[in-house]
């Protein structure tokens, strides 16, 4: 409820600002799961390179990305529908604000290496929103990302 509220309040500054922002749970744009492959990445996956960090299959990465500065290490999470390990409890709005934002769907701000990809239209939100619901399940725990002075070693 807390993160809820979290994330809810940042909604609200960021309207504030002018920019576009949506968090509603909808869950419209949900395509049947395992239904895709990661051959079939829609153009704007393609455009916006997510397979580039995330995977191929989006499972995300256990090594971390290289050449990032010194005591960054970026670990691109399980994109894939799994439950425990991927996005699987993630609505719709979390994704897209996420996407966009680069706030988690507990209302933590991700590094910034995950770009804030605020220019995606509406239908390139859909099809990866559709893409990602589509991959078969991967269960793969992918360690946390260390990105000082966001996110620090525990
Ligand atoms: C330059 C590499 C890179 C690219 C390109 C990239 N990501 Fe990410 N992404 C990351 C990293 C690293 C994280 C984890 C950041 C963190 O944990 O603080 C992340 C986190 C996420 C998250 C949050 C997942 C979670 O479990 O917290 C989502 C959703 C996401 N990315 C979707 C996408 C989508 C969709 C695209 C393409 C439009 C994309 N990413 C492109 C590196 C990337």
């Amino acid at each position: 409820m807390r993160a809820h509220l979290l994330v809810f309040g940042l909604c609200l500054t960021l309207l504030g600002a002018g920019v576009a922002c949506s968090s509603s749970s909808t869950n419209k744009l949900s395509g049947a799961p395992g239904t895709g492959t990661s051959d079939n990445a829609p153009a704007a996956v393609k455009k916006y390179g997510c397979q580039n960090c995330h995977g191929t299959d989006m499972s995300g990465v256990t090594v971390a990305l290289t050449m990032q500065p010194d005591g960054v290490d970026l670990y691109p999470p399980n994109l894939t529908t799994d439950q425990a390990t991927g996005i699987g409890t993630w609505t719709d709005g979390q994704l897209e604000f996420a996407i966009k934002n680069g706030v988690d769907k507990d209302g933590l701000v991700l590094c910034p290496q995950m770009k804030h990809f605020s220019q995606i239209t509406p239908e390139e939100m859909s099809e990866t929103i559709k893409f990602l619901r589509g991959l078969p399940s991967v269960k793969k725990d992918i360690p946390g990302s260390i990105c000082p002075p966001l996110k620090t070693k525990m």
